[in-house]
């Protein structure tokens, strides 16, 4: 809009962690940034995205040490990764950095003391869970042990993905450290916090719904949170950890949340330092008229719709225009998860389909609101080919011949269909308004509606039919010029969605970039460029193989961390005497079948020596019955009979491994006979 005065907005994306691959949940919230920030620059504004790798905390750390390299030398290696991912997926950033930075450090460090400086932060001594081997503190999710409500084994220290139920991590039965395998102590520490109680009023104002910086049911959510009533926040983590110390302190960090969210600022701090004619106050003071967005998951809500207002406040810095929370993404209805095989990471979906199928499926799901949004890979298919193959990418190759054969690639000097073409311009404040408010799926709608109509003209007016008429040629050039005017106001319409296939019509077109209103003035009388196409259809083989290669990577992820899992603490001794009890036999797999109504189950009949007997053991996950056949194993011969649902098993076969494929039974060393004893 020419009247629109120019606007100055930043804009940015959460910040990946820098210990594991960009997936397509993370090209969720990138793709919807990155449309809405080329449309911003497209209308002209100043904007600028900025986002960055987040490089710290004890994750991070242990992943390095388990890898043996520096976490230095790790955040590395992913943030070169992750620069890859977002730039094949056409993700157009301002800066990338990290927050392992010099620019954050200093950030940090100013706004912790501004904090202080004004009273909002105190001390207090809390207990916690420590690793008396690794000789640190565990976050709770580092604590594994039996649920201490419904008993259920090998659970996480704050919650039981069985039963529901939330708990300290100290309540767990037999807990122990992921880390070390050990059991954990309760050890007391000094931990720093930000007091949020003096910040209620505030947080109350700024979250409201009218206020209009949080969607109104994220504003619900957050209501809820405050009447719970604001807790201080615990910003400090003891050594070891991987982050920033904290000033006038022996061995105390940052906490990893502290300092990720000022990582925005120091990323846009590096990039002003790079364009001395941007200044950072100008967009972080309390001063500033200019917008700041945070586009983020709802996940992270409470961190930047909460914390993060609060702490801006309280040092002295403008708090966000707007948060833009998005909701999770399935596919083909299943969470993203990697026991599913619907962990789809970044890499896997380049190797074999286009950013742009994706950037056009996300764009034509996307809306304002935290609902979840399904990778349907049949509908993928379907509405990408149908939409934008079918439909966009045709109508220039159906006009775009007989132009450059017949008119040596002049366009005529007048519009075939002036008010028609009067529609398509008058349809821009619309899809403006609908791409402003991040209502993609709208627009996305209202672009097809016209790309219809541009079609339907096409067919209406048969230029293959007028072509081959004589004394009709003026005719011809004129519904062509018509069909690629239409084209080309769809393409600009388009241009935040497909940056690449923008780019080749401007190529095409001849015309020196795209802008928002160049869609008012008709291209006449203008020279086109040869025409090659812009998109070919998508081949389903391929996206076959995307997900062949998510299978082999979620495999080969499980092994590694099977590999690293630790095994439980040694046993309680016992004696010679308790050993003895236990008469091991070396047996004879003689046959070896499927139950089918037990899924872990396979049916074994052994030769003991002196006796057969029925053993039903826990392997089929690891193997073939046939593969079992004629192999010598050990079992608990003396093990009292279970009565299962398909009959009594008489003994136990001994094997080893974490489970599922990870599993081995034992096996004697040649010359071993059935029925021998093990002692
Ligand atoms: N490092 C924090 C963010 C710090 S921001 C100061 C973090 N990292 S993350 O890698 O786990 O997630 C980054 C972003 O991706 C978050 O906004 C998160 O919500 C989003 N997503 C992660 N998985 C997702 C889906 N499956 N679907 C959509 N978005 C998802 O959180
Ligand atoms: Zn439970």
């Amino acid at each position: 809009m020419a009247s629109e005065v120019s606007r100055k907005i930043l804009v940015t994306s959460a910040l990946p962690y820098a210990n594991g691959p960009i997936h397509l949940g993370h090209m969720v919230e990138a793709i919807q940034t990155d449309i809405w920030v080329r449309f911003q620059k497209l209308r002209g504004h100043t904007c600028f995205y900025v986002c960055a790798d987040d490089a710290h905390g004890t994750p991070i750390m242990l992943r390095a040490e388990r890898e043996g390299i520096t976490p230095e030398a790790l955040i590395e290696k992913f943030q070169q990764q992750h620069l890859a991912d977002f730039k094949d997926f056409l993700i157009e950033f301002d800066e990338y950095h990290t927050t392992h930075s010099e620019e954050n450090e200093t950030l940090v460090r100013e706004i912790y003391q501004q904090l202080q400086a004004n009273g909002h932060i105190l001390t207090k001594t809390i207990e916690q869970a420590f690793d008396p081997v690794k000789e640190m503190f565990l976050p709770d999710r580092y604590i594994k042990g039996s649920c201490p409500k419904c008993h259920t084994p090998d659970q996480y220290g704050d919650n039981c993905e069985k039963c529901g139920a939330t708990y300290n991590p100290m309540d767990l039965i037999n807990p122990i450290s992921v880390v070390s395998g050990q059991k954990p102590i309760t050890k007391s520490s000094q931990h720093y916090f930000v007091s949020l109680a003096e910040f209620a009023p505030f947080l109350a104002d700024w979250t409201a719904p009218n206020a209009g910086h949080v969607q109104p049911e994220v504003a619900n959510k957050l209501q809820e949170w405050q009447q719970i009533g604001l807790q201080p926040w615990d910003v400090s983590r003891d050594a070891p950890y991987f982050g920033f110390k904290i000033p006038e302190t022996e061995n105390k960090y940052f906490y990893v949340w502290l300092d990720a969210p000022i990582g925005y600022m120091a990323s846009f701090k590096k990039f002003c330092a790079a364009h001395p004619e941007i200044e950072f106050g100008n967009y972080w003071s309390q001063e500033s008229n200019t917008e700041l967005y945070h586009f983020i998951g709802k996940d992270i809500v409470y961190f930047h719709s909460l914390f993060w207002p609060a702490v801006l406040k309280g040092s002295g810095y403008r708090t966000p225009t707007e948060i833009c929370a998005h909701g999770f993404l399935t596919v083909d209805g299943e969470k993203m998860s990697k026991s599913r095989g619907t962990f789809i990471q970044a890499r896997s979906y380049l190797n074999h389909l286009h950013p742009e199928y994706l950037r056009y499926y996300f764009a034509a799901k996307l809306s304002r609101g935290i609902d979840d949004i399904d990778l349907n890979l049949d509908d993928f298919v379907q509405r990408v080919n149908s939409d934008l193959v079918g439909k966009l990418v045709n109508i220039a190759s159906r006009c775009a011949g007989f132009i450059l054969k017949g008119f040596d690639g002049r366009l005529a000097t007048e519009l075939a269909d002036a008010e028609q073409h009067q529609r398509f311009i008058d349809a821009e404040k619309e899809i403006a308004v609908a791409y402003e408010a991040r209502e993609f799926s709208k627009a996305v709608r209202l672009i097809m509606a016209l790309a219809d109509s541009a079609n339907q003209y096409i067919n209406d007016k048969q230029p293959w039919v007028v072509a081959k008429q004589t004394g009709r040629e003026t005719e011809l050039q004129q519904i062509c010029t018509q069909g690629l005017n239409f084209y080309r106001i769809l393409a600009i319409y388009l241009t935040p969605v497909l940056p690449s296939i923008a780019a080749r019509s401007v190529d095409f077109l001849n015309v020196p970039s795209f802008q928002w209103q160049d869609i008012q003035q008709p291209l006449l009388n203008h020279r086109i460029n040869q025409f090659s196409p812009l998109l070919t259809r998508i081949d389903p083989t391929n996206v076959q193989a995307m997900l062949e290669e998510t299978q082999i990577l979620v495999e080969k992820e499980k092994q590694m961390t099977a590999a690293n899992a630790f095994d439980p603490p040694l046993a309680d001794e016992i004696t010679i005497a308790d050993f003895n009890k236990i008469d091991l036999r070396v047996a004879k797999i003689l046959q070896a079948e499927t139950i089918p109504e037990a899924d872990k189950l396979l049916k074994l009949t052994v030769d003991l020596g002196a006796e057969q007997r029925q053993i039903f053991a826990g392997i089929k996950s690891a193997y073939d019955p046939e593969q079992l056949i004629g192999k010598l194993t050990v079992v608990v011969a003396n093990l009292a009979p279970r009565k299962m649902r398909f009959g009594t098993s008489e003994g136990m076969v001994l094997a080893a491994g974490p489970g599922g494929s990870e599993l081995w039974i034992l096996e004697p060393d040649v010359g071993a006979q059935p029925g021998m004893r093990i002692k």
